[in-house]
Parts: C-alpha cells; structure tokens; sequence
C-alpha cells in the first residue's frame, strides 16, 4: 500500500497497472487544474505553505509536513488498506463477502451517493476561496490552505472511483463535478448548505466545526459500505477530515477565549461594549451556531427517507459506527424514535429503524456537536463566567423534513408565525451582525500575530514554535 510519487497522479492503487484508467485520470487532471486556478483559494498562487502530505495511509505517522508551492500540492489517490475477508455488515447482503466491482442493479443509486458527497468537497473551496484575504494569522491561513488541498483531494478520491468503475457515466460525472458552483443561481452545487456564503472567518470556523462534521457523519456511514473501494476510499478521508474539524472547534474556542479575557479585563458583558473593544459578543457566536447548525442539520435529508432505507438494504450506506450497534443489522422489525409535531407540540413516535435512517445519523451528529459545545463552554466556565453556548433544538429553523414550514424556537417550542416574527431576529444573525463581524476582517501576516478577535493558539502545527512562518508570500 505504499504511495507511489513518481506518477503524475501520487496513488497506491496501482494506477500505473491500468493504462485506461491512468490516461482517463491523467486528462481529468489539467481540468482539475483549471478549476483550482478558477476557484481555490484567491491569490495563493507561488505561495510557500507549510502543509502535510500523505506519505503512506497507516493510522499512525501518514502525514509529512513541509513548504508545498501554491498550487503545485501533490493530490492523488490513497485508499486505505483492504480488509482480509470483510463481509457485508448490514442489509439483505448481511454476511457475505464485500463487493470488489459495482454490482450491475446499484450501478446508478451508488453513482449517485458517490458524486452527492463529491460534489461537496469542491463546493467547500469554492465557498471559502476569498478568506485567505482577511486570514487572522500565518498560522489561521495555513490551516485553511490545508483544508483547502485536502477537500480538493476528497474530489480526487470520488473521481477516481467514478472513473475506475463507471465507464463512460463516471467520466461524466467527473466533469460535471468541475463545472458546478457553489450558489450559481444556473448550475448550484448539489446540496443547500454547500451554495450558502462562507463570508467570514467565524462562519468559516463554524462551517468546518458543523458542516465538514455532517461530512465525517455521512464519510463515517459511507466507510461501512459494502462497496469496498468506496468503503476504503472513505476511511482515508475520515483520517484527513479529523483536521477540519479540529480548525473549526479549536477556531471558535480561540475566539471565545479572546471574548470572555476581554470581558473580565474590562468587566463588561454588553455585546455594544464589548464589539467596541473589538472581540465578538456571546450572543453573536450564539446566532452564528444556530444559523450553522441548522442548515446543516437540513444536509441529513427528511427524517423517513425511502432513498436512505434502500441504501442500506442494498448495503451501500450503513449507520454511524455500524459494527458497535448491537441489533439484526437488517432493521426490518426495529424501531426508532420519529419527531413530529401535533397539537402544538413536538413529540416522538416509534416508527421504522429502516425508515428513519437519516434521523439517526442527524441525532448521532447532534451528540457529537454537543461535545465539542461543551468543550467550549469549559472556555468560559475556566474565565469564572455564567454564560454558556447552546446547541439550539433541531426542530429550530429548519427547511427540511417534519420541521420544514414550521416555527420552533432555539429551546424546542412551537410558535405562531407572528411569534417566529418577533422573536427570531434574536435567534438568527442579522444584517447588522454580519457587518460587525465583517468589520473586524483584517489580514494579520506578521510571523505569531493574531487579529484582535482571536487568541493564539495552544500549539502550532507540527508542533512548530508561536512565531513560524507557516505561509511565505516571497
Ligand atoms: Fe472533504
Ligand atoms: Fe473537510
């Protein structure tokens, strides 16, 4: 499984084995180019950035970090190692070997789920490709470079399985995957959260602390999938997302970290106050987390999902963590809690566990999330202050699903549209809190500064000292 450098394309699938396939790839590559001209990150072109590389796909040790060139970043294709004897986990395929090959009747449902997730890595650079304009530091611009190259080569990791077994669609496919944009009115990205605006550097934190975790929910289910190429192609990933997230959590912890010193040092609490000081209010994080949390919570699909239950009685998408779960595998006969509101209220009724697989993987995502609020909460709890960060209830401002065309607040009730009127201002970032957050937009490119509105961070990548020039502009 050793990666081989030597190739236009770094693989360790043997690219060099299937001479077809190699050339297919290696035409989509200038085209891939093209679009990282087009639509990566602005103005990082002859960058030096202090990035890792994959150098092998084992748990431990895969990663190498040193100066890449902007845009000269090896992306290529790793699959992490097979699994002796695997069998099916799940579905009415349950025990029996994994698929090698697509088989013939799940062609097109699994095409679809392999250029669905696809679709989202692209769309990620694409949403955040002016940030590196207003970076908070060298070390905040490496990071977002990093996950840059990294979703690049999520792309990478779909269009090779749609190139290695999809023939003529795949290819296809493969273009059409370069050809959307991220909230073009004529040929948007395929999913909502994906065409949403990632103006800032907060709803930046937020976006990889929220939505790149609906991709590690959706790349966690997909590593279960008895589709073995997809399975492994995944499980990579997943090594390479943990980052991501990290940025994101650790992002917004620094931010919170830089408010609650500002607030004890000046003894102020009001939010006017304390943006006059620079930092970002409480409450402001609050609006931007519900904001966030709820258009991706929308990325799970509608609660009773007839898509999803056939893909995992196909045995192409499983659940989060599939082999801890103790119970048929199958799902025919189980239950599972489904929302729904009735006379004003939300209650939950047992419905299918087959039936209601999305609801499971939003509320497997809803524990996480709430693990990482509560991480942060421990910021401010440190500072010797009461306030604290909620996730809000997921019935909160939903578009999609048993909520959508309903008004439910953050704590879980259900209001009249005249109430939602009144009240959901507070609740949602206004125009005024994205100028304000806008406002504080500033470049900070000395070696161990930081922008006013942020801490630094506990450790530098690699674990390189405070002041490492993370990214030379030369
Ligand atoms: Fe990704
Ligand atoms: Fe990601």
């Amino acid at each position: 499984m050793t990666i081989d450098y030597a190739s236009r394309i770094p693989n360790n699938v043997n690219l060099h084995e299937n001479k077809t396939l190699q050339r297919a790839l290696e035409s989509w590559q200038p085209k891939y180019l093209e679009w990282w001209k087009e639509m990566g990150p602005e103005g990082s072109v002859g960058y030096d950035a202090y990035l890792r590389t994959a150098v092998s796909v084992d748990a431990k040790g895969w990663a190498h970090f040193d100066y890449v060139k902007m845009p000269d970043y090896r992306w290529g294709i790793f699959l992490a190692p097979p699994e002796a004897n695997r069998t099916i986990g799940f579905g009415t395929h349950k025990g029996q070997p994994v698929w090698n090959e697509v088989p013939g009747e799940y062609r097109s449902t699994l095409r679809r789920i392999i250029v669905t997730q696809g679709d989202t890595e692209p769309a990620s650079v694409e949403q955040q490709r002016h940030l590196g304009a207003t970076a908070p530091s060298l070390y905040d611009l490496r990071n977002l470079y990093q996950v840059n190259v990294e979703e690049g080569r999520h792309l990478w990791a779909m269009v090779y399985l749609l190139h290695a077994y999809f023939g003529r669609d795949g290819r296809e496919e493969g273009e059409g995957l370069l050809e959307r944009r991220s909230g073009d009115s004529d040929k948007p990205r395929i999913l909502g959260a994906f065409n949403e605006k990632t103006p800032d550097w907060l709803s930046f934190f937020m976006f990889t602390f929220l939505t790149d975790r609906d991709g590690k929910y959706q790349l966690a289910a997909l590593a279960e999938s008895g589709f073995d190429p997809l399975a492994r192609s995944t499980r990579f990933m997943l090594t390479e997302e943990a980052h991501h997230l990290f940025v994101g959590e650790s992002g917004i912890a620094r931010i919170i970290q830089r408010t609650v010193e500002m607030m004890k040092e000046h003894r102020v609490e009001a939010p006017d106050q304390l943006r006059r000081l620079g930092v970002i209010d409480l409450p402001t994080l609050q609006r931007y987390l519900n904001f966030h949390f709820s258009v991706t919570l929308d990325l799970y699909g509608s609660e009773v999902s007839t898509n999803a239950s056939n893909f995992y009685s196909m045995g192409l998408k499983g659940r989060f963590q599939e082999n801890n779960i103790t119970d048929d595998h199958v799902l025919t006969s189980t239950q599972y809690p489904l929302p729904e509101i009735s006379a004003g209220q939300i209650t939950h009724k047992p419905s299918s566990a087959l039936g209601t697989l999305n609801e499971r993987l939003r509320d497997d995502y809803i524990v996480d999330c709430q693990a990482g609020v509560d991480r942060w909460n421990k910021v401010i709890e440190k500072a010797g202050l009461p306030d604290r960060l909620t996730l809000p209830h997921k019935g909160f401002h939903r578009q999609i699903g048993v909520f959508a065309g309903q008004h439910v607040s953050p704590d879980g009730k259900v209001l009249t549209e005249a109430e939602w009127k009144a009240k959901s201002p507070q609740w949602l970032p206004s125009e005024a809190d994205h100028a304000f957050v806008q406002s504080l937009m500033k470049r900070v490119v000395a070696p161990g500064q930081y922008a006013g509105y942020i801490a630094p961070p506990m450790r530098g990548i690699d674990n390189r000292p405070a002041d490492f020039t993370y990214v030379r502009f030369n």
